[in-house]
């Protein structure tokens, strides 16, 4: 078998000083907080987002399946309502929707250059590596960056079209959110347009259930933040001495997943000097996931500088994907 290697530029803004750092400060804030915390994004090394990809699979798990029913119905329509030539997509993973929307540009005869975006770089190659195979004339450029901070430094070339699917806006708190939005906002320019993925509030229950699945993935998945603490900062942590809890906060209109001490213990943060106590029963919150209201987001985008062009959902009224301009 032959195997054509198609040329993929890849462009790191995380340097391993930079990585680090971030990981120490989030890890040593987080930990040493009266309620302790961690960022979701320290879930996805390679087994993390290998897990990822098994929870998009699973029965419960609804949010990528609903958000397939939406591409696949309107990812034409999507493309040329967009006028896009360049797709960019921030947390873009294994890129496995991704496609939907790249033949679709293909079709409306603009495509010429992707730029997936993402922080882990095996994840980050083998998809952009992938792509490049199946699109010979599309210019494959990845983006190693963390898309909290980096927005300002992504390829600004040709008329773009800024994906952020998969309900990944929803790990970042109201007020995260429109700092995020309103720094994206920033970087676009006229006729450029974002494509935001978005979960709608729903009976609590499959909300709840698609966090704490029968057969136990996202609970690994969960647990799995502490084993990268465990090898990228020579930390002690016994994964199975922690339960998965989620939950959803009706206040606020988000899941929560948090990791609960099932007995006292100390751990040693080795490379930050750091020993931390949990007392039995204590929880460590790892992600929160927003669900939204249409109006709700409707009035996020508009306060951030967005028109929004379409709103489209499922037939259930389970997932949103709107598409915005400038
Ligand atoms: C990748 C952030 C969209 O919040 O639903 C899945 C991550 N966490 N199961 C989500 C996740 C637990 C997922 N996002």
């Amino acid at each position: 078998m032959t195997v054509t290697r198609q040329a993929v530029e890849l462009i790191d803004h995380l340097d391993r000083g930079y990585l680090r750092q971030s990981l120490e400060h989030d890890v040593r804030t987080g930990l040493t907080a009266a309620a302790k915390w961690l960022p979701p994004k320290w879930f996805y090394d390679a087994a993390g987002s290998e897990l990822f990809s098994r929870i998009t699979r699973l029965p419960e798990y609804y949010p990528t399946r609903r958000e397939l029913v939406v591409l696949r119905g309107h990812a034409d329509e999507i493309a040329r309502l967009s006028g896009a030539d360049t797709l960019v997509e921030l947390g873009s993973g294994t890129s496995e929707k991704t496609v939907l929307l790249l033949d679709a540009m293909e079709r409306a005869g603009a495509l010429r250059a992707y730029t997936p975006v993402d922080v882990d770089a095996v994840t980050l190659g083998d998809a952009a590596r992938r792509l490049a195979a199946r699109y010979p004339g599309v210019t494959v450029r990845a983006v190693r960056a963390d898309f909290e901070r980096h927005l300002a430094l992504l390829p600004r070339a040709g008329r773009r079209m800024v994906a952020f699917l998969g309900g990944t806006v929803g790990n970042l708190d109201p007020a995260a959110r429109e700092v995020f939005l309103t720094g994206l906002r920033a970087t676009l320019a006229p006729g450029d347009t974002l494509l935001l993925g978005a979960d709608l509030v729903k009976d609590t229950g499959r909300l709840v259930r698609a966090y704490d699945d029968a057969a136990g993935v996202t609970a690994a998945f969960n647990r799995n933040v502490l084993r990268v603490l465990n090898r990228e900062l020579g930390a002690d942590f016994d994964p199975e001495a922690f339960a998965h809890v989620a939950l959803y906060d009706v206040r606020n209109d988000w899941i929560e997943m948090r990791l609960r001490a099932t007995r006292d213990m100390r751990v040693r943060i080795g490379d930050l000097g750091l020993s931390v106590p949990f007392t039995a029963g204590e929880e460590t919150r790892t992600e929160i996931s927003a669900k939204f209201r249409p109006d709700g987001l409707r009035r996020e985008l508009s306060r951030a500088g967005f028109t929004v062009i379409r709103f489209l959902t499922d037939p259930d009224g389970d997932f949103a994907l709107v598409l915005a301009g400038t």
